[in-house]
């Protein structure tokens, strides 16, 4: 992988900051013994639909009063108000960053900027980043013909990244093969997070489309996340720390 993208403009921090880690576990209590554990070493932590569907706001702000930063990964998708509503109390929990759902309209996504730029102009409150989803990696492009979707994945993929840049998000979740495309259609203020990411140390196991974290970094991604090779290491936090050395050695100029 020889392209390396200057990153973009409205990232913060250094390699550790760059690191997600996805808290993809049952409980709140599982969830805790993570977060004390892994607090120090990653920059932020990915709550997604089943834990935030078991433990509730409450993981949240765990993960907050502990001293972590939140990524809630629910991926919005509904009418413009109602994501615009979802949004508000995203941003009144103190996330990070949250996503929704490109394919759910230019308005949609509009809605959602103006609504959370309001809440925290009026309220004095943190503005989170607002990332899009294109197509899922698990979609095919036989999946996108059968919902009526002609365009090929990485087609579809463009086009939803530069509908979302249209319509003032943030950034994007993007699949590793996806990033120097987007990287070079949306430009360098445009944030890139990236899942589908392996240490180089680990079997690939269960992914097909994977880079490992320099080269994702290369490539273009600002943020990576990764789930199973820490949380099933048997040091997680000597595998946070080898993928973040990885991500510090794939900036050292
Ligand atoms: O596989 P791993 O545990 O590292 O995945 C971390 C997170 O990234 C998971 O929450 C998963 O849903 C997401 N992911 C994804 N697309 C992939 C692989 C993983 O969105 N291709």
């Amino acid at each position: 992988m020889s392209l390396s993208w200057p990153f973009s403009g409205v990232r913060q921090g250094g390699a550790k900051s760059r690191l997600i880690f996805a808290l993809d576990v049952g409980s709140l209590a599982e969830a805790e013994k993570l977060v004390k554990l892994l607090v120090k070493e990653v920059g932020l932590f990915k709550i997604g639909k089943q834990l935030f569907l078991h433990a509730g706001p409450p993981v949240v702000r765990m993960v907050r009063d502990r001293g972590g930063e939140v990524f809630l990964d629910l991926k919005f998708h509904d009418i413009p108000r109602t994501v615009a509503k979802a949004a508000a109390e995203a941003t009144r929990m103190g996330v990070r960053m949250f996503d929704v759902h490109a394919s759910g309209s230019l308005s949609m996504m509009r809605q959602t900027v103006t609504e959370v730029n309001r809440v925290c102009r009026n309220e004095g409150l943190r503005r989170p980043k607002i990332l899009a989803v294109t197509v899922l990696t698990s979609l095919t492009r036989d999946d996108l013909r059968r919902v009526g979707v002609q365009a090929g994945v990485e087609g579809q993929v463009v086009r939803l990244a530069r509908l979302a840049r249209e319509a003032s998000m943030d950034g994007v979740v993007a699949s590793p093969l996806e990033i120097a495309r987007i990287r070079k259609e949306c430009g360098r203020g445009f944030l890139i997070v990236t899942p589908g990411v392996r240490p180089s140390k680990t079997n690939w196991d269960d992914q097909k489309r994977v880079l490992t974290p320099a080269d994702a970094i290369r490539s273009g991604a600002d943020y990576i996340v990764v789930g199973k090779p820490i949380r099933d290491a048997t040091d997680p936090r000597s595998a946070a720390r080898d993928i973040v050395a990885e991500i510090e050695h794939a900036t050292a100029r």
